[in-house]
């Protein structure tokens, strides 16, 4: 089953961001692994994509499911870039956090991408290149009512900037993605007002698409002097004062 291309595993890759990029990693020329928890999406998805991919069900918080991945990616001839994706959003202010929810969080977000990242490095490190691309969030840098979802993220950005020093001398290259507010159905339950107030404090002034997140996954794999990093992918977000452009109340 060995195939001649270069072998891009996407996580979460029936996913909205997750299948933008699917389809982006496989219009390059490369060999794509869909994997994913849901098995219809990952079917679908697989057929859809513009060039030759797998669809494999994942539970990337699962470690018989992770180890059953990689061996099809092994398969395949090996992984040449691994991207992070899949994720869940599900939090609370403070009060209501369910332990055990918050475990599950930091399960899928954070300890199965990085468990998912040391499998995948030992055949990058045996070939001597790879690119490792996180999907992390603008939430790292905190967001209200979030404190599951931030910790996660925030976890990822801190491996990526310490995997990037561990794994530069093998060739293999760590960055993190930090999108803004993407549509997808991880934003489609936003209530109104706080989708409006979102939207207002873009610059770009509208919401983020999949194809802007699979853009810069297609940069970063393609940059192996960049490592370590994290892109904001939000539309000038990050470093727009959002009320710049308005005129300020009088005291
Ligand atoms: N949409 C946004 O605004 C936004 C912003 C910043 C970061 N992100 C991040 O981008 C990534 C993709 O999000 P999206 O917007 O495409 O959401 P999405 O809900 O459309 O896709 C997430 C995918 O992950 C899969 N998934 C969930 N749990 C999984 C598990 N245990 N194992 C394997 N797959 C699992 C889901 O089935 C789904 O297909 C996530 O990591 C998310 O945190 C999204």
């Amino acid at each position: 089953m060995t195939t001649d291309g270069p072998v891009a595993l996407v996580t979460g890759g029936a996913g909205g961001i997750g299948r933008a990029i699917a389809s982006r990693m496989a219009a390059d020329g490369r060999t794509v692994v869909v994997a994913d928890l849901d098995a219809d999406a990952v079917r679908e998805t697989a057929a859809a994509v513009p060039g030759p991919a797998h669809g494999v069900i994942l539970d990337v918080a699962d470690a018989d499911s992770r180890r059953a991945v990689i061996a099809t990616c092994d398969d395949l001839g090996g992984i040449d870039t691994l991207v992070n994706c899949a994720g869940v959003l599900r939090d609370a202010r403070l009060a209501k956090l369910d332990p055990a929810a918050f475990r599950r969080l930091q399960d899928v977000n954070l300890l199965g991408p990085l468990a998912l990242t040391r499998l995948a490095a030992v055949g990058m490190t045996r070939r001597g290149r790879g690119a490792v691309v996180n999907l992390a969030s603008r939430a790292w840098l905190g967001t209200f009512g979030s404190t599951a979802y931030s910790t996660a993220k925030g976890g990822l950005v801190g491996a990526t900037r310490s995997l990037a020093l561990e794994l530069g001398p093998h060739g293999i290259t760590v960055n993190a993605l930090a999108p803004g507010f993407v549509d997808t159905a991880m934003t489609d339950g936003l209530p109104p007002e706080i989708r409006r107030r979102t939207l207002g404090a873009i610059p770009v002034g509208r919401a983020g698409r999949p194809e802007d997140v699979a853009d810069a996954v297609v940069f970063l794999t393609g940059a192996t002097y960049v490592t370590g990093q994290v892109l904001p992918v939000c539309g000038g977000r990050s470093v727009a004062d959002p009320y710049a452009a308005r005129p300020r109340p009088r005291s």
